[in-house]
């Protein structure tokens, strides 16, 4: 379940071409379960209608303070006391400048003045030409409004409507969705570093043919997400997958296990946390070709020799600040059967104080899943489930264990 269910979110909108960018906010919320109000500045309604927000968002909009349809004709009061936070998407230069200044000369402004600031975070998402936001002025009102508490969103990179390219637009609607999961998000691991491994390892036969598993990446990748959403800082090794990066998730790109116990190497030594979820290959080829290896045309078949792959779970979970406990370890297990036996096995083999097994044939590849978590204790299972839902309830489950 997305952490913004039930929330209900003031979406203010300054004016600026990618209000239409809002539209499509505002419909990903509501779809998030979240209840919208809509607040939109007089520069707003030139390039967007209330019409269309209010058909979206199912709620009439606002536009001024001096809507009589509020009885007390204080909407600013009204609207801000009720909402679990102000998103304003986009946020003019102009905008930001007013919010900086304290000025409350429009609805907008005026309720972002007047919020409880305990109570309802603002959270802005700034959009606008590249030499406006490069402006000294800008970047100015933007530590500042950081420094005054305001969560001020990173902006996009590319295309821009005047034809210029560079920073300044405004991020997509699911970027600003994924940044507010975030926000809401319990950050029960700040702090950490968190390294994990995901996907299958690719082992090439030749430049043109290799082996490889089924293994899609995406629990893995799940569980990257989830623990950036608690606050850790995640770097995410992964194998060959064509899974789009989790917001704020540093990506490391391999292809062989080998590739992978070196990305490992490189950043296990600052991590608190190391979860194994990769499908690494337990064997590669003993020679592999620099060239295309060529049928002769004898019928004769290659010759294909393996040797064993290093254990990189087993290697760190060995290492002198695994045992010593400063890095937390985490193994997965996908098996075929007898799930308990074999992930028992593996935990004591691995020698990792948790080891969460699943059944691999049933999962690769789908966007559900169900784990049993194994310690020394014994085992529980996390039912089936969407796999972003387990990776949350698998990543609270570790921050437990860490204290
Ligand atoms: N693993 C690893 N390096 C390997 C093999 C596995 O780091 N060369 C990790 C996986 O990421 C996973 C755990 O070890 O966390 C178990 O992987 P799995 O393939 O299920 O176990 P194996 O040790 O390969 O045992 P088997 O294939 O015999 O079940």
């Amino acid at each position: 379940m997305s952490t913004l269910a039930g929330k209900h979110i003031v979406l203010g909108l300054s004016g600026g071409i990618a209000c239409y960018k809002a539209a499509e906010l505002c419909r990903a919320l509501m779809k998030s379960g979240v209840t919208v109000q809509v607040v939109m500045t007089e520069a707003a309604e030139h390039f967007m209608t209330a019409v269309t927000m209010q058909a979206l968002s199912g709620r009439a909009v606002f536009t001024s303070q001096w809507d009589n349809r509020e009885a007390n004709n204080m909407a600013h009061i009204n609207l801000s006391r009720e909402a679990d936070a102000i998103v304003v998407a986009p946020a003019s230069a102009d905008f930001m400048a007013k919010l900086l200044h304290g000025r409350a000369d429009d609805l907008l402004s005026l309720m972002c003045l007047a919020r409880p600031v305990e109570q309802v975070p603002l959270i802005v998402a700034p959009a606008m030409n590249r030499e406006m936001w490069a402006n000294p002025a800008t970047q100015r009102n933007v530590a500042q409004l950081r420094a005054d508490g305001v969560h001020v969103l990173d902006v996009g990179q590319g295309d821009q409507a005047c034809g210029e390219t560079g920073d300044g637009r405004m991020l997509e609607a699911e970027e600003i969705l994924e940044d507010l999961e975030s926000f809401f998000a319990p950050k029960l691991l700040k702090g950490k570093n968190v390294l994990v491994t995901a996907g299958p390892t690719y082992e090439a036969i030749d430049p043109v043919r290799g082996i490889t598993n089924l293994s899609s990446g995406k629990m893995g990748f799940a569980i990257a997400r989830a623990a950036h959403m608690a606050g850790a800082q995640v770097t995410l090794v992964a194998g060959p997958v064509h899974l789009p990066t989790p917001r704020g998730v540093q990506r490391v790109n391999v292809q062989s296990a080998r590739q992978m116990q070196t990305a490992v190497a490189q950043h296990v030594d600052t991590a608190q946390v190391f979860i194994s979820t990769a499908a690494v290959a337990d064997w590669r080829p003993a020679n592999s070709s620099d060239q295309k290896i060529k049928k002769d045309g004898s019928g004769q078949t290659p010759q294909l020799g393996f040797v064993e792959n290093p254990d990189i779970l087993a290697t760190v979970a060995h290492s002198p600040r695994a045992v010593s406990g400063a890095l937390f370890c985490v193994g997965f297990a996908a098996e075929s059967h007898d799930l308990l036996a074999h992930a028992t096995a593996k935990r004591e083999r691995k020698g990792v104080p948790l080891l969460v097994g699943n059944i691999g044939p049933a999962t690769f590849g789908q966007d559900d899943n169900a784990l049993l978590l194994v310690d020394v204790d014994g085992a529980r299972e996390l039912p089936h489930a969407s796999k972003q839902n387990l990776a949350i309830e698998l990543v609270a489950d570790i921050a437990r264990r860490m204290g």
